[in-house]
C-alpha cells in the first residue's frame, strides 16, 4: 500500500502544513503594530521624509517611501557642500536622483537647504577673496541651483538656522560676516528671481521652545512682509524628546508663528526616546511615551489654519539611520520605523493624531 496515499497520513500532512503557516499577523513585539492605513492616506496635507539618495536602490526602502509618503527631501544631497564642490563647479547629480524618483512617483519635493552655515564646502568656508566676490558667488550658487531644479522642486529652505540660541541676534556666520545683516533677505530675493513659483521658507530649530529666537524670527518675517521681501513659510524643525518640551510650550510656539499667516512646515521631525541615555533598548513604556508624543505632534498640526498647513517631514525613515545617534553619541530610536522597517507604535500615534 502507498503510505502517502493513506487518508490518515494525508490528514496528518494537512495538520502539519497548517501549523507551519507564517506566524500570526499581530507582532508579538508590542513596540510594533499592524497598520490599517498609511500616513499619506490619513493626512489632509503632505507628509514627507528626508532620505539619502544612495538608499533608493534598495527596493524595500523605495517601496516603503512611496507607500507611506507624499513628499521628499534630500537629507544631505541638496546642501551647498555637495552641490558646490569647487569654485565655479556645480554638482546636482545626487539631488537629481532624489528629485527624479519623486517625480516618477508623484511626490512633492521640498528643497533643503540653500544657505546653511554648517554645510559649506571647505574652499568656500575659508574663502579669501573680497566680500563682494563672496556675495557674487552666493548669488550665483542660489540662482544656478534654483534654476536647475525649477518646476521640479516646489519649495526651498532658503536660509537655515540664521539665529543664535537664546538670543535675538543673527548668528555670526560667514554669510553675515561677509554680506552683512541683510544677507537673509538678499538670499530670499535671489531665490525668488530664479523661480517665482517656488515657495520660500525660513527654517530653524528651537523655535518650539526658545522664546527669544522665536520672537526674532517673527520680527524678521513681519519685517519681510512689510517690505515685500518674498517669504512664504517657515519650518519648525521639531527635533524634540519624548517628554520635552511640554505640550503647552509647543502649542504656544505654533500659535505665535501661525499668526504671521505664513505656511507652516514641521520640517525635520524626530522624537528622542533616550535623551538621558538611560536605556540600552527601547522599552515598551518608552515606546508608548514616544507614541503619545507623535500623536501630540499630529494633533498640534491640525490646530494650524488649513490654508497654512504646508505639511510635515520626518528626518529619516528607520531608527538605525537617524542622524541623532552620531550627533548625540548614544543609542536612540527616534523615528516611525525600526531598523527592519517594522511599523513602530509611533506610527500608530501619528495616524491617530492625524
Ligand atoms: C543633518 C543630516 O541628517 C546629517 O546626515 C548630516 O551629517 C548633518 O546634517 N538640522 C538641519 C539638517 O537643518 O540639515 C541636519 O541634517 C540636522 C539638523
Amino acid at each position: 500500500m502507498n503510505h502517502l496515499g493513506s487518508p490518515f497520513l494525508r490528514l496528518i500532512g494537512l495538520v502539519f502544513l497548517f501549523s507551519c503557516k507564517p506566524g500570526p499577523l499581530v507582532p508579538t513585539d508590542e513596540r510594533l503594530y499592524v497598520p490599517t492605513t498609511t500616513l499619506k492616506a490619513q493626512a489632509d496635507y503632505r507628509v514627507g521624509v528626508a532620505i539619502q539618495s544612495g538608499k533608493l536602490s534598495d527596493t524595500a526602502f523605495a517601496d516603503l517611501i512611496t507607500k507611506e509618503f507624499s513628499s521628499l527631501t534630500a537629507e544631505n544631497q541638496m546642501k551647498q557642500g555637495i552641490m558646490m564642490p569647487a569654485s565655479g563647479v556645480f554638482d546636482f547629480s545626487e539631488g537629481d536622483v532624489i528629485v527624479d524618483f519623486a517625480q516618477a512617483n508623484g511626490l512633492r519635493v521640498h528643497g533643503h537647504a540653500l544657505i546653511w552655515h554648517s554645510s559649506l564646502p571647505i574652499w568656500f568656508d575659508t574663502y579669501s577673496g573680497t566680500n563682494a566676490q563672496f556675495e557674487q558667488i552666493t548669488k550665483t550658487y542660489i540662482q544656478t541651483t534654483v534654476t536647475h531644479f525649477k518646476g521640479r522642486v516646489a519649495s526651498w529652505d532658503v536660509v537655515n538656522e540664521a539665529f543664535d540660541d537664546d538670543s535675538r541676534q543673527l548668528r555670526n556666520s560667514i554669510f553675515r560676516q561677509k554680506m552683512g545683516d541683510d544677507y537673509v533677505e538678499k538670499c530670499f530675493q535671489w531665490a525668488h528671481e530664479a523661480d517665482p513659483d517656488a515657495l520660500l521658507f525660513y527654517n530653524d530649530y528651537g523655535l518650539e521652545y526658545d522664546d527669544k529666537k522665536r520672537s526674532a524670527v517673527v520680527d524678521m518675517i513681519n519685517d519681510f512682509k512689510a517690505r515685500n521681501i518674498p517669504i512664504h513659510g517657515f519650518g519648525f524643525q521639531m527635533h524634540i524628546n519624548h517628554n520635552w518640551p511640554g505640550k503647552g510650550t509647543l502649542s504656544n510656539a505654533v500659535n505665535t508663528l501661525a499668526a504671521t499667516g505664513l505656511q507652516i512646515h514641521f520640517s525635520e521631525i524626530d522624537v528622542r526616546a533616550n535623551p538621558n541615555n538611560d536605556l540600552a533598548e527601547l522599552t515598551l513604556n518608552r515606546a508608548k511615551s514616544q507614541e503619545d508624543r507623535y500623536r501630540e505632534i499630529a494633533a498640534l498640526f491640525k490646530t494650524i489654519p488649513v490654508s497654512q498647513q504646508f505639511g510635515m517631514t520626518f528626518w529619516g525613515l528607520t531608527d538605525n539611520e537617524s542622524w541623532l545617534i552620531p550627533f548625540w553619541g548614544n543609542i536612540d530610536w527616534p523615528l516611525l520605523f525600526d531598523a527592519n522597517k517594522g511599523y513602530k507604535i509611533a506610527h500608530r500615534g501619528m495616524i491617530e493624531g492625524m
